[in-house]
């Protein structure tokens, strides 16, 4: 019998072979031994958690893998003392679980895999599958009446999530984006219809201020399209190459005088900032778009910051965010001491239309052109927030890294 014995957290320990003579012949024990090294070997080196069930539902044994992606809720003590499987899956499951082994004991085959979270942590996913056990024929196998096999799926359910989302975002940017180039052609129209009016009637005119009404009304309309545009990345960018330094410190007039004298503008500068290659316009209505969002947030006061820094590829591992591609980027923070958001509503603030704001406060196009903007740059926008403690913003625009003309280097000379 051969044992690998594994400790709490079903980290492999050191392994013990026990050769029990069972058989009356030699040859036969070496044989019997040979192929139980064997079959442990396949029992503990595979990435499937296993365990051995019985008919009451009590685990009998497991695999170190079993122990390892279990080690929250159960331990080799606890295996020993042949606990109850349901205990180790979540509350919500159970009955499935209870529905599956009865199908076990009653031999059937086929019987559907489980989905199910870690009980301490509905972040981890894990696929569950009972199998019956059809022979049992004697010996030590007897008594098992269920093999259950888990492989932790969280990195899957993940990017389902990532892909659905970007799926999502990309459908709603081509109606929108329709919708927009359409609309824009109308109210072009408009506008110069009504602009044609107003130099054919003089301002005494009665019809006059409402064919200002109608101008502005339409210059309006055409301001949000424009921001629909800038979410379906169909807008037209000028990028030019700068320095994030230079254009937030031009910035902060503006920026304070938005946020008014309740709120502490703080901008920190990185040192030795990369260049960006960012349409400058649209930069600048990303960082006003943000601090309007966050004075929103903080009615009563508080503090905006707008931090920059560089990025190194191998820094980007250090962000938990999937999407984030290892490059070097410039890192811009913006981030608030407000009212947070929620996590349900933070999967959908970047989503056009999406506001919590009264009626006529918000029309829920702000982010959606911010992440229009920085998608369209070739950057990243990700959202970590708190309630009650604050919102950070964070945009990771691509370093920018001039051409260099092929020329000779003096030293390359005369080879
Ligand atoms: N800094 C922040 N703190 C708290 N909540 C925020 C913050 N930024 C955005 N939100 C939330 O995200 C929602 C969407 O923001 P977005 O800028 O897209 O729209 P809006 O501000 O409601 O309207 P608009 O910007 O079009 O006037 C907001 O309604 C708000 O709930
Ligand atoms: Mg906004």
């Amino acid at each position: 019998m051969h044992r690998v014995s594994a400790s709490r957290e079903g980290v492999n320990g050191p392994t013990r072979t026990i050769v029990l003579n069972r058989t009356q012949g030699e040859d036969a024990s070496a044989e019997l031994r040979a192929s139980e090294v064997r079959f442990t070997r396949f029992f503990n080196s595979t990435p499937m958690a296993i365990a051995g069930v019985d008919a009451s539902g009590r685990i009998l044994r497991t695999n170190a893998p079993f122990l390892q992606l279990f080690s929250s809720v159960v331990d080799r003590d606890a295996v020993d003392r042949r606990v109850r499987f349901e205990t180790i899956v979540h509350e919500r499951d159970r009955p499935a679980f209870a529905a599956a082994f009865e199908k076990a004991r009653q031999r059937q085959a086929n019987i559907e895999p489980i989905d199910s979270v870690l009980p301490g942590n509905e972040e981890r996913h894990i696929r569950f599958y009972v199998n019956a056990v059809a022979d049992s024929a004697g010996g030590e196998g007897a008594e098992e009446s269920a093999i259950v096999y888990a492989v932790e799926t969280t990195e899957q359910k993940a990017l389902e999530g990532q892909m659905a989302q970007s799926q999502k975002m990309q459908a709603v940017g081509q109606l929108a984006g329709g919708i927009a180039h359409d609309f824009n052609n109308v109210l072009t129209a408009i506008i110069m219809a009504s602009d044609l009016l107003l130099t054919n009637h003089r301002p005494s005119d009665p019809s006059f201020p409402d064919i200002m009404n109608i101008k502005q009304n339409a210059n309006r309309a055409a301001s949000l399209v424009r921001q629909l545009l800038a979410f379906s990345r169909k807008q037209t960018l000028r990028p030019e190459v700068l320095n994030l330094t230079d254009v937030l410190a031009d910035l902060r007039m503006l920026l304070a005088r938005l946020v008014g004298n309740d709120i502490k503008l703080k901008i920190d500068h990185g040192r030795d900032l990369w260049p960006v290659k960012v349409d400058i316009g649209q930069f600048e209505q990303v960082v006003v778009n943000l601090a309007v969002n966050a004075r929103d947030a903080m009615p009563s006061g508080g503090d905006l910051t707008v931090r920059t820094r560089n990025v190194t590829t191998e820094e980007c591992k250090s962000f938990a965010y999937r999407e984030l591609t290892p490059a070097d980027y410039v890192l811009v923070d913006v981030e608030d001491t407000g009212s947070g958001i929620a996590p349900d509503v933070l999967k959908k603030i970047f989503e056009p239309f999406f506001t919590t704001k009264e009626v006529g406060k918000g029309t829920g196009l702000g982010l959606s052109m911010v992440y229009g903007i920085i998608k369209q740059t070739g950057g990243f926008i990700f959202c970590d927030s708190e309630i009650g403690k604050g919102t950070v913003f964070r945009i990771f625009l691509p370093r920018h890294i001039a051409e260099v003309k092929k020329q000779a280097e003096p030293g390359a000379a005369g080879r």
